[in-house]
């Protein structure tokens, strides 16, 4: 499982949304969907104020589904876990830039663990912060809610740093979004130039998720 080559628009719905006591039954729904990529929100209560699944749950996911699954790790110390989460079968791996103390190391890190590697920037990080790193990275993971909880309201002005992202990686490394994506905000990150949607709130807590996963591939077409 390999993160698609930049150049498509994919949907990665999160599962924070989810019914945490049926995981692979929701991921075998939006598989069935036709998405490729699943993303797996990784909270440990210290870096962001909420807890969430580790390496253990990711493992027991990896044998029901083939999805990639792109860790998104919210958690304070990335640099130690790294290898925990590339052994239970996550494919991609992304860190914040405001917990890594040595970014191109760890970037290089998940590449010899076989892993895609993704660096994430919080609303308030300016893009500055990853200039130097980004072009390394296989994704960039631009944050448009403060992390840590699914359905919040979507941040206007941290989405328009998705083009000054776009600018700094060219056209193939792919940029990702994360927090409030809807059919209504899901166009305007894509006019910035973003290809990889992630949505919780807008799938999981919808009766038919395939419907509002087609919901946002319409608006953005
Ligand atoms: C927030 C997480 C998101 C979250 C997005 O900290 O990183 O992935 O699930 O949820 P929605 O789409 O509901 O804003
Ligand atoms: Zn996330």
């Amino acid at each position: 499982m390999r993160l698609p080559e930049a150049g498509t628009i994919e949907i990665a719905p999160s599962i924070l949304s989810a019914d945490f006591a049926r995981l692979a039954d929701e991921i075998g729904v939006v598989e069935s969907a036709g998405v490729k990529i699943v993303h797996l929100d990784v909270m440990d209560g210290h870096f962001v104020p909420n807890i969430t699944i580790g390496p253990p749950v990711i493992a027991k996911l990896r044998k029901y589904s083939n999805l990639v699954f792109d860790s998104h790790l919210m958690i304070s110390e990335p640099g130690k876990y790294a290898g925990r989460f590339a052994e239970a079968g996550a494919n991609h791996i992304t860190f914040h830039i405001e917990t890594a103390s040595e970014p191109e190391k760890l970037i290089d890190e998940l590449h010899q663990l076989g892993c895609t590697a993704g660096i994430c920037l919080n609303p308030e990080t300016p893009v500055e912060a990853i200039e130097k790193v980004a072009p390394l990275c296989d994704m960039v993971l631009v944050m448009t809610v403060h992390p840590g909880f699914g359905a919040q309201e979507f941040m206007p002005e941290a989405a328009k740093k998705i083009a000054q992202v776009r600018e700094i990686v060219g056209p193939d490394v792919r940029i990702e979004v994360d927090g409030g994506i809807d059919p209504q905000t899901a166009p305007i990150v894509v006019g910035y130039g973003a290809d990889t949607l992630v949505a919780g709130n807008a799938i999981f807590a919808k009766p038919d998720r395939i419907a509002a996963i087609n919901a946002i591939r319409e608006a953005c077409k």
